[in-house]
């Protein structure tokens, strides 16, 4: 698909040249009247990004480049998220930014994409005058018509949701890529219904991308000198997809495995688990192979036991401790990192003092913390009231934050004087004379710099000093 496509195939030449960072391009040096160049700003889960990587290839396939400059784009993109209220906020907010481009430059369209244009739909047309164009997370093939439509002076809108789209044959165009790392959509979708989620609403049901694809795009990006992927998926742990020709049926432990094997130094990370799915075969599979890293995001939401259930996340508790138990016995130098919600509808204090605990039980080497944030048509929004005060649910935040901040703090410590095998990913963001990478358990390491070393390239680090955020370390020769 790349090859027989003059656009993508400049675009794939400059993308080599620079090892991915097309973004990273001069429009001076680049900027060329005979195309049409468009931007686009991504908002939300690893998810959306990877799908503004899909966006790309969809649109250059019709003759545009991607551009960091907003002002000299023909077409502004917003792919946005809905799972908290101030999502949603920054979202309206860069509208207005948009529409002040869009009127020193009449004939830019902007488009909004993901998962608020599946919630608002048609709304937006009415409502924000601003959009020309609105798509939804399965109808981004549409993208070429309803870019037609919208130059013929129509509005653009398609938010139908697919059963079957996974854009399994789609070559992602990588966005921001740093050459090492990259993002495989391994599913789409999510069935689970947790009663506080949007995800089920705006993208629609469960499905799994054929396994070969998935392959062949590992393949393509080690080839390409990427030496990081990550399988991405809301459930991952359900994935299951059927060899229409075999009949034979892959889950996560096989596709893991089949994508381990692509090459010992490709490393593999994958997110998010779902406790209640989380199986001790991808367990050992994750053992087995060095480069499956030592990391599993698995977000508890609660500690405690009545709230997961209104939660409705289908583990309680004890359930939860046992995977963890799991986890640290099968592979014992695992770290784990979790999403906690504070202040859930009708959350006690004391139940509040089981999510604290939580923490160090688990040892969490980092948390993504968050506050209740009722979501129009959930099942919490339908059933329970969001009856914790604003100032109780961040108080309770806070004190998680805390708790978290320390745990993490003690995690990193206890680091200090190990050596870590790491993957060079570019300059620090403080120092050019710094080098940052990631080890197996994800952590960030800061070291200086020594030549030959280069991003892509895998090298041993001594830990020598660590904040509850980053590792400080020195290379070992
Ligand atoms: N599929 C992933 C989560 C995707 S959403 C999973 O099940 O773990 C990312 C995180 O946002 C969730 O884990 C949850 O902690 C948080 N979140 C989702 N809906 C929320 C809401 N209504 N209010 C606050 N946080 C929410
Ligand atoms: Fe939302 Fe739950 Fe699905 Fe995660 S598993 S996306 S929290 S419904
Ligand atoms: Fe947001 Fe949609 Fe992801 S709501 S978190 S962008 S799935």
């Amino acid at each position: 698909m790349y090859n027989d496509n003059p656009t993508l195939d400049k675009l794939k030449q400059l993308d080599e040249q620079k090892q991915g960072e097309v973004f990273e391009l001069s429009e001076a040096d680049f900027y060329d009247p005979n195309y049409k160049y468009f931007y686009i700003e991504s908002y939300g889960c690893q998810m959306n990004f990877s799908d503004s990587e899909i966006v790309a290839s969809i649109l250059a396939e019709s003759g545009y480049r991607p551009t960091r400059q907003m002002e000299l784009s023909d077409l502004i993109l917003i792919n946005t998220c809905s799972i908290r209220e101030k999502a949603e906020e920054t979202v309206r907010k860069r509208l207005r930014v948009f529409d002040k481009v869009k009127r020193n430059k009449p004939g830019t369209m902007v488009g909004v994409l993901g998962c608020m244009a599946e919630r608002l739909k048609k709304k937006w047309l009415e409502e924000e005058k601003l959009v020309d164009l609105v798509v939804g997370p399965d109808a981004y093939r549409d993208l070429p018509n309803l870019l037609n439509e919208v130059e013929g002076g129509d509005k653009g809108i398609n938010v139908i949701l697919s059963r079957e789209e996974t854009y399994a044959d789609i070559s992602p165009l990588r966005l921001d890529s740093n050459g090492v790392s990259a993002f495989i959509s391994i599913m789409r979708g999510c069935d689970n219904m947790c009663s506080f989620c949007v995800v089920p609403f705006t993208r629609g049901r469960e499905r799994s991308r054929n396994a070969f694809s998935i392959l062949a795009e590992a393949n393509d990006l080690f080839e390409r000198g990427y030496r990081e992927v990550t399988l991405l998926g809301q459930n991952v742990d359900s994935y299951k997809w059927e060899n229409p020709e075999s009949g034979e049926s892959v889950n996560f432990a096989m596709l893991l495995e089949m994508v381990a094997k692509v090459d010992p130094d490709l490393r593999v990370r994958f997110s998010t688990s779902h406790p209640k799915d989380i199986t001790d075969e991808v367990l050992h599979k994750m053992a087995a192979y060095e480069n499956i890293c030592k990391y599993i995001h698995l977000p508890v939401q609660s500690g405690n036991s009545r709230i997961l259930e209104l939660m409705n996340r289908t583990y309680d508790r004890q359930w939860y401790l046992e995977r963890i138990d799991a986890i640290y016995r099968i592979i014992p130098d695992c770290a784990v990192s979790s999403d906690i919600i504070a202040g859930f509808c009708s959350e006690t204090e004391e139940e509040h003092q089981d999510t604290l605990s939580m923490i160090p039980l688990a040892n969490y080497s980092m948390s993504y913390m968050f506050f209740y944030s009722e979501r129009p048509g959930t099942l919490a929004a339908r059933k329970y009231p969001d009856d914790i005060p604003t100032e109780v649910k961040k108080r309770r935040l806070q004190e998680i934050i805390d708790i978290q901040t320390q745990v993490s703090f003690k995690h990193n410590q206890a680091d200090i004087g190990k050596v870590f095998k790491v993957l060079i990913e570019g300059d620090s963001r403080k120092s050019t004379d710094d080098f940052k990478g990631r080890n197996s358990q994800n952590k960030m390491i800061v070291f200086p710099k020594q030549s030959p070393y280069k991003t892509g390239d895998y090298v041993q680090v001594r830990v020598t000093d660590a904040t509850s955020a980053t590792l400080i370390g020195e290379l070992v020769s």
